[in-house]
C-alpha cells in the first residue's frame, strides 16, 4: 500500500489540446499497480467505489477512486488475466479470468482466492459478463463456446455453441434479462436468450463488409477482415456495437421481438479497433468510448446515428423523388466527394432527413450518420499512442473519465470533464 501523497507525486500531467471542443483536457497514470502489461479494466460504480485491473502474469490489482493501490494479488497460477468485472449488486465480488478458470476475488481484502470456477472454461477464457443482479455469469471462450453459470455456485444453466472460431467478449443485455450478445474471431455477431441453445439471430460482419466491397472497389483499398474484439450494448439495452480489426465499429439496432432491426457501421480507427464499450453514466445512453491499435482513444455521440434514431423499419427503402429537397441533397453531395454512387444516393435519404430533424434542440449541432461519423469524426479523440488493450469507462471521484490500459504496466486515465 502506497500513502496518498507518495502517489500524487508520481501522477503526470499531459495536457492535450481536444481538437473538437477547444477544453484542455488532462490525464494521468496510474503506476505502481502492476509489473507486466495491463490487459483488462474493470469498474464499481458502488459507494465505495473500486477499480480493478488484471495483467500479464496472473497479476490482479485493486486501485480506489484516487487511483491509489490498495493491494495487488499475483495468482498462482501465473496465467494472463483477461477479464476482471465486479459484481454490480456486492461490492465484496470480483470475478477474474485466467487460463480456462474464472477466480472470485473480495477486492476489500485481496488476500487470496476465496473460491475457483472450475471448469468455467474448456479452453483460455476471453471475457467475463455478469449479469444486472450478478446472478448469471457468461464465460467466452477460445473453443468457441459460450458457458452461463448461475451464482452462487457456479452450476451451468447454458452452453451456447454456434461460433465457430474464438469467442472474444460476450455482454448480457440490460433490462432484457436472459438475453447476451457475443462476439468472435469467426466475423459473427450473435444475440441469445437463454430459453433456446440457438441464437435468436447472427449478423455475418463479413457478408456485411462483402456487400459494402462492391461500393469500395474503386477506392482500391483492402482492409482487414472484421475479426470482432469486442461487443457492448447500451444501458437501454437494444443498441449493440462491436469493435472489429477492420476498423469500424458495427451498430445493431435491437427491436420489438428481438428482431434485428438496423444495422451499420462507421470506420473508428486507422487500425483494427480492439475496444468498444457504451457509457451508462452520461445524460443519454449512446455515448460509445473506443480504443485501437492505432494507439488512439475516441469518445463518439450516437445519439444522432441512424442505426440509434431510426424507427423499427427492416432496412432503409428508397424514398420517392418528389421527397428529396434539393438543400439536402447538394449538402449531401459535398459531403460525400469520395463516396460511390449508389451509397450517396441512400444517405442523402436518410442521413440529411436525420439530420435537419436532429440539430434542432441540440447544443452539438451535428449528426453523425452511419458514414457521417467518419467526415464529424468523434466528441473527443486522445493520442495514446501506445495500442490499446482495455477502455474503462468510470466515475473517479464523480467525474468521468477513461481508464486506458496498453502494453506497459501503467493505466492511464483520462478526464471526460470537458464534454
Ligand atoms: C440473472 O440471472 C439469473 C440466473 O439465470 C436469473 O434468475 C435472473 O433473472 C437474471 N437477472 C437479470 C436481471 O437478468
Ligand atoms: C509509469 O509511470 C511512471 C510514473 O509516471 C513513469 O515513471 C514510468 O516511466 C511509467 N512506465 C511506463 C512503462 O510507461
Amino acid at each position: 500500500m502506497k500513502p496518498a501523497s507518495l502517489s500524487l507525486s508520481y501522477l503526470v500531467f499531459i495536457l492535450l489540446l481536444s481538437r473538437c471542443s477547444n477544453v484542455i483536457m488532462a490525464s494521468r497514470q496510474l503506476c505502481e499497480g502492476h509489473s507486466t502489461p495491463v490487459l483488462c479494466v474493470g469498474a464499481f460504480e458502488g459507494a465505495d467505489g473500486f477499480l480493478a485491473s488484471g495483467s500479464e502474469e496472473g497479476e490482479v490489482t485493486v486501485w480506489n477512486k484516487e487511483g491509489t493501490v490498495l493491494a495487488t494479488l499475483g495468482l498462482v497460477s501465473r496465467d494472463d488475466v483477461t477479464s476482471a468485472v465486479f459484481s454490480p449488486e456486492a461490492p465484496g465480488l470480483l470475478y477474474v479470468s485466467h487460463g480456462e478458470t474464472v477466480s472470485v476475488l473480495d477486492p476489500r481484502s485481496l488476500k487470496g482466492v476465496v473460491e475457483e470456477l472450475q471448469g468455467a472454461g474448456k479452453e483460455e477464457i476471453n471475457s467475463l459478463a455478469l449479469n444486472e443482479t450478478g446472478s448469471a455469469l457468461a464465460v467466452a471462450d477460445d473453443s468457441g463456446v459460450v458457458r452461463v453459470l448461475e451464482l452462487p455456485g457456479s452450476k451451468a444453466i447454458r452452453t451456447l455453441r454456434r461460433h465457430t472460431n474464438i469467442v472474444s467478449s460476450v455482454a448480457f443485455r440490460p433490462l432484457r434479462p436472459n438475453n447476451l450478445v457475443s462476439a468472435g474471431l469467426d466475423m459473427q455477431v450473435m444475440l441469445w436468450s437463454l430459453q433456446k441453445t440457438r441464437p435468436l439471430w447472427t449478423l455475418n460482419l463479413q457478408e456485411v463488409v462483402e456487400e459494402e466491397d462492391g461500393n469500395q472497389q474503386k477506392a482500391g483499398q483492402l482492409f482487414n477482415p472484421p475479426l470482432a474484439h469486442c461487443v457492448t450494448v447500451a444501458s437501454c439495452g437494444n443498441i449493440v456495437a462491436c469493435a472489429a480489426e477492420d476498423g469500424h465499429v458495427h451498430l445493431m439496432r435491437i427491436g420489438s421481438g428481438s428482431k434485428l432491426d438496423q444495422q451499420g457501421a462507421f470506420k473508428a480507427h486507422s487500425q483494427g479497433v480492439s475496444q468498444a464499450h457504451f457509457l451508462s453514466f452520461l445524460p443519454h445512453p449512446y455515448w460509445l468510448a473506443t480504443g485501437g491499435n492505432d494507439g488512439l482513444v475516441a469518445l463518439w455521440d450516437l445519439s444522432q446515428n441512424q442505426v440509434v434514431t431510426c424507427e423499427d423499419k427492416a432496412k432503409p427503402q428508397a424514398v420517392p423523388a418528389n421527397r428529396r429537397r434539393p438543400k439536402a441533397r447538394a449538402k449531401a453531395k459535398l459531403q460525400s466527394q469520395a463516396k460511390p454512387k449508389a451509397q450517396e444516393e441512400k444517405e442523402t435519404v436518410e442521413g440529411e432527413e436525420k439530420k435537419e430533424e436532429g440539430v434542432e434542440g441540440s447544443s452539438m449541432g451535428q449528426s453523425p450518420g452511419t458514414e457521417e461519423s467518419l467526415k464529424t469524426g468523434p466528441k473527443l479523440s486522445f493520442n495514446h499512442g501506445d495500442k490499446v488493450n482495455w477502455v474503462c469507462p468510470a466515475l473517479l471521484r464523480g467525474k468521468p473519465s477513461l481508464v486506458v490500459a496498453d502494453q506497459s504496466p501503467n493505466l492511464t486515465v483520462y478526464s471526460l470533464a470537458g464534454l
